[in-house]
């Protein structure tokens, strides 16, 4: 990655492109919720392409589900959300102003404090001597605060519901019916991408903690005594992964590099199924444009893994702040089928082959998406000291558009002729059509917006049915058949 002087010079360039800006701008925005714009939009979709390619259709039975956004109370009750969805928040008593408690804490002391009980996070506050950062108000006792977004089904407001806190949860109520329906047998994933919601306290740092956001979760449904056999182990058990252990995490918080194949065989990561996403999941994020360093996997201190999971190894990204969990990677044992079925009264017991019955044990992989996105400007971003405008790197499988098309001047029949060749490009890829400005100023628009490929067509195109072919990259340019265009360009998406 090329140093950004500014760090935050990539974020401007995405702005004043056009992929997001801040939901309900005109009325003053409203913090940790954005909009897609085109280009982020394209964006969007092409990351959550290629998360189907590898995590979906490169598996061999994964069904994917849509479900509601909205669920009612008894869900969440079951699931654990109603009473441990929970942040701890301090208010001050002069402005008002409410404050997590415990990002509070770490961003005046430097410790880490997520998961304490708030009894001690308002012991360390009043040691500490933690004033309210705006006003420097004395600060209240720390309570909980439930991050679920609540509403109400009826109009008298008798049936509550909420807005998901995860895609996960549609998954497991419907279990019984997908079972049903596609007669899948162990172990299977089902995978569900779509919106979620968190009443988040303090959203910050641009789309990296919103209140409306996307995910892309799979739940694999695993009899617990194969836990240690994935099918598929043998292909990843070279791959290597980089690893904080919690032993680490107190010491000298450097992270460990070895292949899975080593990492279940030491026991730092605790099975094959844990180990063999992890192993996907590195491949993925190189596959989008992130160097192999700026991933790791971090073993979750038990105080905060989440109230389902017997043990989390969640990605973490190296963004321009610091490391942020991009991926979580729960081993929800069979925690929710359990509940539900509890709560229910439902079946939601599965029949082996010799008739026994089990509750299957789910890994969860779970993508954010716009945290990865946020990972993918940054890294793929480029400053403008060699070519004199910023540029995005992105990977053609997953730019926004894969080529723009221009005429190199606007007569003699060159618009006309471009016009077709966009026409043709436009059913195969994501293409724009640019005549506006010199060619310079139209190759630097493009490589703005990371279009890997540029079309041009000149004098040479009228007679030999050739274009040029400017690859951003290296800016250099080959003489292609017209007849090829669509061959090449779709070899080098795909290369
Ligand atoms: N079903 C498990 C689950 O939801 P999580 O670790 O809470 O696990 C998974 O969330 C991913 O969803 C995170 O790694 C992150 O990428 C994304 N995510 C969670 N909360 C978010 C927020 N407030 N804003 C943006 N992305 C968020």
């Amino acid at each position: 990655m090329e140093k950004n002087k500014n760090a935050k010079s990539f974020i401007d360039l995405a702005k004043r492109r056009g992929f997001f800006w801040q939901s309900s701008e005109i009325y003053g925005g409203t913090s940790g919720m954005f909009d897609y714009g085109p280009l982020g939009l394209l964006l969007k979709r092409k990351l959550i392409n290629k998360w189907r390619e590898f995590f979906v259709k490169q598996e061999d039975n994964v069904y994917e589900i849509e479900t509601s956004l909205i669920q009612p109370e008894k869900v969440f009750d079951a699931s654990g959300h109603l009473k441990s969805f929970i942040d701890p928040v301090t208010q001050c008593k002069k402005c008002n102003s409410i404050f997590r408690a415990d990002t509070l804490i770490q961003e005046k002391t430097k410790k880490f404090v997520e998961g304490k009980e708030p009894e001690e996070l308002t012991k360390i506050i009043k040691e500490n001597n933690i004033k309210c950062p705006k006003c420097k108000g004395e600060l209240s006792k720390v309570k909980v605060f439930n991050l679920m977004l609540k509403t109400f089904l009826s109009p008298t407001e008798e049936e509550i519901a909420y807005l998901r806190p995860e895609t996960a949860q549609g998954i497991f109520v419907n279990f019984k019916r997908i079972l049903v329906a596609t007669r899948a047998k162990l172990p299977f994933g089902v995978a569900q991408v779509g919106s979620s919601f968190r009443n988040e306290i303090s959203p910050r740092q641009f789309i990296i903690r919103l209140r409306a956001f996307n995910q892309m979760e799979v739940e694999w449904f695993v009899n617990p005594k194969e836990i240690n056999k994935h099918p598929r182990f043998k292909e990843v058990e070279n791959i290597k992964i980089r690893i904080l252990t919690r032993e680490a995490q107190k010491e000298n918080g450097k992270e460990i590099t070895l292949t899975t194949k080593e990492a279940v065989k030491k026991g730092i990561v605790p099975n094959q199924y844990l180990a063999y996403f992890l192993a996907r999941e590195t491949q993925f994020f190189q596959s989008i444009g992130l160097p192999f360093e700026s991933i790791r996997f971090r073993h979750m201190l038990p105080e905060e893994t989440p109230h389902y999971s017997k043990g989390n190894f969640d990605l973490e990204i190296k963004f321009d702040f610091g490391w942020k969990e991009t991926v979580g990677n729960a081993y929800r044992t069979d925690y929710d089928l359990k509940s539900h079925m509890k709560k229910s009264g439902v079946d939601l017991t599965l029949r082996l082959d010799d008739e026994t019955k089990i509750i299957p044990h789910i890994i969860e992989p779970s993508f954010g998406i716009e945290r990865p996105i946020y990972g993918i400007l940054l890294y793929c971003y480029r400053d403008g000291k060699k070519r004199g405008w910023e540029w995005f790197a992105f990977p053609p499988n997953i730019a926004p558009y894969s080529a723009g098309v221009f005429p190199l001047v606007n007569k003699d029949g060159l618009q006309e002729k471009a016009k077709e060749i966009f026409k043709l490009l436009k059913k195969h890829f994501d293409v724009f059509y640019d005549d506006s400005g010199s060619i310079g100023r139209r190759y630097a628009r493009a490589d703005e917006i990371g279009t890997p490929f540029g079309i041009t067509i000149d004098y040479d195109t009228m007679e030999k049915n050739t274009v040029t072919l400017r690859h951003r990259d290296t800016t250099k340019q080959d003489r292609v058949k017209i007849e090829d265009l669509v061959k090449i360009i779709y070899q080098l998406i795909h290369s």
